[in-house]
């Protein structure tokens, strides 16, 4: 088979800046070991997210010239509001200028002390604004979905029978929805089934639990339907995603992944009412609901842009390019979450500093070693993300998994680029022994990993 070559063409560059070991590790240092304290500039191949660094396409920024400022009835706006409901087939689409956005509103609106928020794993903006409310957000990613090694063709789906525990648990009236997180970001960017989305979907109805879809990677998931889901290989991207969305009751988005834009969001829903008051919020803190917070040529880019992400050739080189990093790192010895997901591949960190107790952040420790040998950034989830203290018992409680995410920007890195990660990666595996752990030296209470700070043990 022939090389899945990156189907388009540089029309601008963007210059990156070369920095010396010593360079690095000063930075590193300054920054307190935590990646998200570095300078932009002074990152090589910035892994740290796919979220809202993807390269837009000259129709966008055509898209951008075009848009129209006008506060109420925008032009950008109607081009908006039909690229999203031809695309989803909902009837109320509310413009956020970014996933958090929505939540934040979704869960303003039902969430609240007392109230249990299924998925199969949240995002960490997801759980903080449902704890935030005051409800409890639960994780029921099927078992296989914890377990790096194994291999599943959905390892997103969420576990029906785990479902069925947490409503006999804490009752149906309880719960003021189920989500599913497609692509599931937070368990390694694995897709979830056609038929695990219809499952769900009828014991949410058989117990009136509306079923909401965080579908920032929509389309990456549809892609793996395409390949993996008996009887769909026939079948477009088009009609796999609007198959996806027929079956719930609305959907938070964030357009900064497969929207293609460097920001916006959406926020989709089926209830009338329930759509209402939340245009109310809406209007509160994001914007008029015909802007939601964005300028007009920020609609432009997002319609272009949810449109040009459902192109076959495209989805067929991004996730080919993203599987390409997980077979070279595998080739390399290095363990990761298998099979690659949608945007990134995740390392799993323990197993690639098995000196490292969770304790000691492996996630973490394995970010200033990518940075320092060759001035890679990328981001972990583990105990530093998902890590907090039981009020309980005092004692610190770990997540399951300690890994390091390598997310790739849409459209913006080369293979030669993606070859050189590679390269770094197993030449730091190479002397693996040698990476020291962290203890946490300050840190703020919620969503810590933006800001802690570190120092070597
Ligand atoms: N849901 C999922 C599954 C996400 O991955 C993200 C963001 C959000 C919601 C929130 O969207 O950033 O637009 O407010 N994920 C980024 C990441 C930040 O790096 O994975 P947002």
């Amino acid at each position: 088979m022939k090389t899945i070559i990156e189907p388009f063409r540089i029309k601008m560059v963007e210059p990156l800046k070369l920095t010396t070991p010593a360079e690095r590790d000063a930075i590193l240092r300054k920054a307190h070991f935590n990646p998200f304290q570095i300078p932009a500039e002074d990152v090589l191949i910035d892994l740290l997210t796919d979220s809202g660094t993807s390269a837009m396409s000259s129709e966008q920024w055509a898209g951008i010239m075009r848009g129209d400022e006008s506060y109420a009835g925008a032009r950008s706006w109607f081009r908006f509001e039909k690229s999203l409901r031809d695309i989803t087939g909902m009837p109320h689409i509310l413009p956020t200028h970014q996933g958090r956005a929505s939540e934040r509103i979704l869960f303003e609106l039902v969430g609240g002390p007392g109230k249990y928020v299924p998925n199969n794993n949240h995002f960490d903006t997801t759980r903080a604004n449902i704890e935030h409310s005051g409800a409890i957000a639960v994780d029921l990613v099927i078992d296989e979905g914890g377990m790096p090694r194994v291999h599943h063709p959905f390892k997103g789906n969420l576990d029906p029978h785990k479902l069925r525990g947490l409503i006999a648990e804490v009752g149906a009236k309880q719960i003021p929805l189920c989500m599913i997180t497609v692509t599931n970001n937070s368990g390694g960017g694995q897709p979830v089934s056609l038929a695990n989305i219809r499952e769900i979907r009828r014991i949410c109805d058989q117990h009136h639990i509306p079923l909401f879809l965080d579908a920032c990677r929509f389309a990456e998931n549809a892609w793996f339907i395409k390949q993996r889901e008996p009887g769909r290989q026939d079948q477009s991207i088009r009609e796999i995603v609007r198959e996806m969305f027929s079956m719930v009751d609305g959907a938070t988005i964030s357009a900064k992944k497969d929207g293609l834009v460097n920001i916006g969001g959406v926020l989709l829903m089926r209830d009338d009412v329930l759509a209402e008051r939340a245009n109310n919020l809406l209007i509160l803190t994001e914007g008029f609901v015909t802007y939601g917070g964005l300028a007009g040529r920020d609609l432009e880019a997002m319609a272009q842009g949810f449109q040009e992400v459902l192109e076959e050739d495209y989805l067929n080189y991004r996730i080919r390019s993203v599987a390409y990093l997980g077979e070279g790192l595998l080739k390399a010895g290095v363990q990761i979450i298998e099979p690659p997901g949608g945007h990134a591949i995740y390392i799993d960190a323990s197993a690639f500093c098995p000196h490292l107790p969770p304790d000691q952040f492996p996630g973490q420790a394995l970010l200033g070693a990518f940075y320092r040998h060759g001035g890679i950034r990328a981001v972990e989830i583990g105990s530093v993300m998902f890590g907090r203290t039981d009020p309980a018992t005092g004692q610190t409680v770990h997540p399951s998994m300690q890994l390091v995410r390598l997310a790739i920007p849409r459209r913006v890195y080369t293979q030669s680029h993606i070859d050189y990660v590679i390269e770094t990666v197993a030449e730091v595996f190479q002397q693996r022994e040698k990476i020291r752990g962290l203890r946490i030296t300050d840190a703020p209470q919620v969503l810590r990993h933006f800001t802690a700070k570190f120092e070597e043990v």
